[in-house]
């Protein structure tokens, strides 16, 4: 899933199971995910009892951490991300996947990497958010001036690196609002910022949940227990939404989507675009290039990126009927 790595905790995405009371727990290495959460006890019963009704009387006025945009800047866009000669291997088996991916994003940018199954796309991006499944074993990946490599999960996340994974996971026991309001706050920290208290994060919450469509009653679930395909990419772009990352990653934000469904998703990431955001987004569809326009297009091939152009690129391939349009 997605669940942004956002908080300061961690779950395991490949286990449905409660987080332990033990928490914050350290994911193991053959977990497929990132996330950090504190466990419904831990949270205790202010968190999950006592929050206030959906239905605030006031609206609040809130701070975003300094990630968002800042309509201060000027000047030529900066780059965010540059990826140089990435290589990596898998930690369990030594297999090497990734073999000199190199890429540069630059703010404002929307970039969309295609490529057959199997190529390497989902390993690249997790690979970015430093999942423990893979050891990087040559390149560089710089984010915003930064060595990201040197960088923990959640400090990647804290500084601007947003990632939807390719299937979304569960989380029972914690409901949707009390995760969003922990990964949003963990950033707040880390911002300086002081930390919302649930009333005032509903009413920033609110109007991005209605951006994306998204159903209130959503927000009292457990995040993504129950959910639909639709539903839980949804919610994917919902904490996105929240988090203002500089850099979204998403990785087929458009799988498992009917049409409607789809737009809706697509549109709700144009929404969040603005100069000095980017999107990386991995897809197999021309459907979704032709709502979110991408201004750059990647076809990978057994680990690397062969080939870059613009929209062009993945229309005159989808009529040569490029295995990257079709999911075998
Ligand atoms: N944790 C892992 N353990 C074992 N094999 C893995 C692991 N991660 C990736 N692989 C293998 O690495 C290769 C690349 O996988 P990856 O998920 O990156 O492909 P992909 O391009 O995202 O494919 P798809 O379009 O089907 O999502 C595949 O052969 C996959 O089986
Ligand atoms: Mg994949």
């Amino acid at each position: 899933m997605a669940l942004a790595f956002c908080s300061s905790l961690r779950f395991s995405t490949s286990t449905p199971s409660p987080p332990s009371p033990s928490l914050p727990l350290r994911t193991s290495p053959t977990s497929s995910s990132l996330i950090t959460v504190r466990s419904p006890q831990r949270m205790g019963a202010r968190s999950l009892r006592a929050r206030p009704p959906l239905r605030p009387k006031a609206t609040v006025a809130v701070d975003s951490p300094a990630a968002g945009p800042d309509a201060s800047r000027s000047g030529p866009p900066r780059v965010l991300l540059e990826v140089k000669d990435l290589m990596a291997v898998i930690v369990e088996s030594g297999q090497e996947i990734l073999r000199g991916v190199n890429l540069t994003i630059y703010e404002g940018e929307v970039h969309a990497i295609m490529g057959k199954n199997g190529s390497g796309k989902s390993t690249f991006s997790k690979v970015l958010v430093g999942h423990p499944d893979y050891e990087v074993t040559g390149g560089s990946v710089i984010f915003k001036g930064e060595n990201l490599l040197d960088m923990e999960p959640e400090d990647r996340s804290h500084a601007g690196l947003f990632m939807s994974f390719q299937t979304p996971v569960e989380i029972p026991g914690v409901s949707n609002f009390d995760f969003l309001n922990m990964a949003y706050n963990a950033r707040r920290k880390k911002e300086g910022l002081p930390e919302l208290p649930p009333l005032e994060f509903y009413s920033y919450l609110s109007p991005k949940a209605a951006a994306v469509n998204m159903d209130l009653r959503f927000l009292d679930r457990n995040v993504n227990e129950g959910f639909s395909g639709g539903e839980r990419k949804r919610n994917e772009i919902l904490q996105l939404a929240i988090l203002e990352a500089d850099l979204a990653i998403l990785d087929e934000i458009d799988s498992g989507l009917d049409v409607d469904a789809l737009q809706d998703v697509a549109k709700a990431v144009n929404g969040l675009l603005t100069p000095y955001n980017s999107v990386l987004m991995i897809t197999h569809y021309q459907r979704l290039l032709d709502i979110i326009n991408p201004s750059h297009v990647h076809i990978m091939e057994e680990g690397s990126i062969v080939k870059t152009g613009d929209l062009s690129l993945a229309k005159q391939l989808e009529k040569e009927g490029y295995r990257a349009f079709s999911v075998s």
